[in-house]
């Protein structure tokens, strides 16, 4: 295995994923990880990310002394690479030639992490984003890439298995970058890449067996993935010692709780209790129409519920949670500066502590897509793995203004019939979220010879990585009016379809 120290760079978790695509099992942890904690996990070759600060500067980041002492190989990646150089007796300066986006490096030597792909004298696409860069190479390194605004844009000492890009080939904008990336876990460090995803569900199965022993675990099931597939492995795993709760606050998309109860309950034959708390969620949720009183009274009235059916079962010595790893990594501040609640997000953070439980989170090494690939390995159907994200607090933040049964009813009517016409365009999978919108807003229309007076609703779908930046989902516009003719026509109500063509930012993909 190989481990990623992180200095902060946006696009760290890309190393990750590529590196566990070839099959080799990584973690990402701060720089300022300790040597004993990295003796324990023994790593095979150590990646320095790349990251926002300057290593002219008197207080920047720097490597651990461990990580040059462990004689394992290192691959440093932009800031990774100038940190090496500074550290190992090279220099780095602050450049008026900045790099960012593309560049083309001229390969001038051979290197083993270009073994196959990059050969002497070619000169390939690469991409880059930095200001200072490397101008003197420490002893032992030589140049193996040349770009216009770094000398030193590939480097290499072989003796002591020490490489540095200056460029990015985590990115997809760096072609062959895996490649490279390969050539340095397989190449250099000797891994076979054996990592999968059966071999990944068969390891956890016997590690969550022995964790809980004879001990009894409860699970919250939100009929989102992540749960889903958390539930589906521990039940693999113990079986009957697992009940689920599906706490069901009536916001769901239509006919998903009754799948979710279909799908667990019938066809895994788990122990799953299912609480319609629906007219309970509604009742607090009367009036409110401020978000963020929404998010919270939400938030809290499902630890209620939760706890309170936890009580009813008689407690668990385990709670298990679908906590993945993009939720877990120990996010890196190099920069300082606080950052701002844009939403206070509806999760199950503080059950454990109060419920004195302890925890399991089998998930928590894995990215969303990894997650969806073991729930397909554990037999999960594809309506759940393949399933859109869909926010903790439902379709309650999809209703801006005061809430109550019958806009969550012509809600999910209107929803409903978008996701069909997408599915049947075949479009689900190209999109990251698709949903509907029920605006607080009422406008004339005419059906038939008729005046109608109703609400007005908006479709929104969105092309996202990891939802913290999206872009609208560029349909057509006969698509878009198919949708309106019939949501329109279809669902009392609504006489009228806007689609919502903001980005995030400055737009978030929720409106509330
Ligand atoms: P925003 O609206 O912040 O959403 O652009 C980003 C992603 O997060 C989802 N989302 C939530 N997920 N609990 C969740 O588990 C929440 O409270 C929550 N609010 C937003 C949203 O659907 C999108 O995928």
């Amino acid at each position: 295995r190989v481990l990623i120290l992180d200095f902060g760079s946006q696009v760290t978790q890309l190393i990750a994923r590529r590196l566990r695509e070839a099959g080799v099992y990584c973690e990402i942890w701060p720089y300022t990880a300790d040597a004993a904690r990295a003796a324990a996990f023994a790593p095979r070759g150590v990646i320095l990310s790349g990251g926002p600060a300057s290593v002219t500067e008197a207080d920047a980041p720097r490597i651990p002394g461990w990580v040059l002492d462990a004689g394992v190989p290192v691959l440093g990646i932009c800031y990774g690479e100038q940190a090496l150089c500074a550290q190992l007796g090279g220099e780095v300066a602050g450049s008026d030639h900045r790099e960012f986006g593309r560049a083309v490096i001229e390969i001038v030597d051979d290197c083993p992490l270009f073994a196959g792909v990059w050969a002497r004298g070619a000169r390939e696409t690469v991409w880059m984003s930095h200001g200072d860069r490397v101008t003197r190479l420490p002893p032992g390194f030589r140049a193996v890439g040349v770009s216009e605004g770094a000398p030193f844009a590939a480097i290499a000492d072989d003796a002591r298995r020490l490489y540095g890009v200056q460029f990015h080939p985590e990115v997809v904008h760096t072609p062959h970058g895996a490649q490279l990336l390969r050539n340095f876990t397989h190449g250099v460090c000797g891994l076979s890449g054996t990592w999968t995803m059966a071999g990944f569900r068969d390891a956890e199965i016997a590690r969550i067996r022995a964790q809980v022993g004879d001990a009894r675990v409860i699970c919250g099931l939100s009929g989102g993935v992540d749960s889903a597939v958390a539930a589906a492995l521990i039940h693999a795993a113990i079986g009957p010692q697992l009940t689920c709760i599906f706490v069901d606050h009536g916001l769901l998309r239509a006919g998903e709780a009754a799948q979710v109860v279909e799908t667990f309950r019938d066809r895994f034959n788990m122990r799953l209790v299912h609480r319609d708390a629906g007219d309970l969620f509604l009742g607090a949720l009367a009036g409110v129409t401020d978000p963020e009183v929404k998010r919270k009274t939400i938030g809290r009235l499902f630890v209620e519920v939760f706890e309170e059916e936890a009580q009813r079962l008689g407690g668990a010595d385990y709670l298990a949670q679908g906590t993945l790893y993009p939720d877990v990594i120990e996010s890196v501040s190099v920069t300082g500066g606080p950052s701002v609640t844009i939403k206070s997000h509806h999760n199950v953070g503080g059950l454990p502590e109060r419920m004195r439980m302890r925890l399991i989170e089998p998930l928590r090494e894995l990215f969303k897509d990894e997650v969806r690939a073991l729930g397909r390995e554990l037999g999960l159907p594809e309506a759940i793995v393949g399933r859109h994200p869909f926010p903790g607090p439902g379709l309650a933040i999809r209703i801006p203004g005061p809430v109550d049964a019958e806009l969550v009813a012509i809600l999910q009517r209107a929803d409903a019939i978008f996701l069909e016409e997408i599915r049947a365009a075949g479009l689900y999978d190209a999109i990251w979220q698709a949903f509907a919108v029920l605006l607080p807003v009422r406008s004339v229309g005419v059906m038939g010879d008729g005046r109608t007076y109703d609400r007005v609703c908006a479709l929104r779908a969105v092309t996202s990585t990891d939802g913290m930046t999206a872009d609208i989902y560029p349909f057509d516009m006969a698509f878009l009016s198919r949708v309106a003719g019939r949501i329109v026509n279809e669902v009392r109500g609504i006489n009228r379809v806007t689609y919502d063509i903001t980005s995030k930012p400055p737009g978030t993909i929720e409106w509330e």
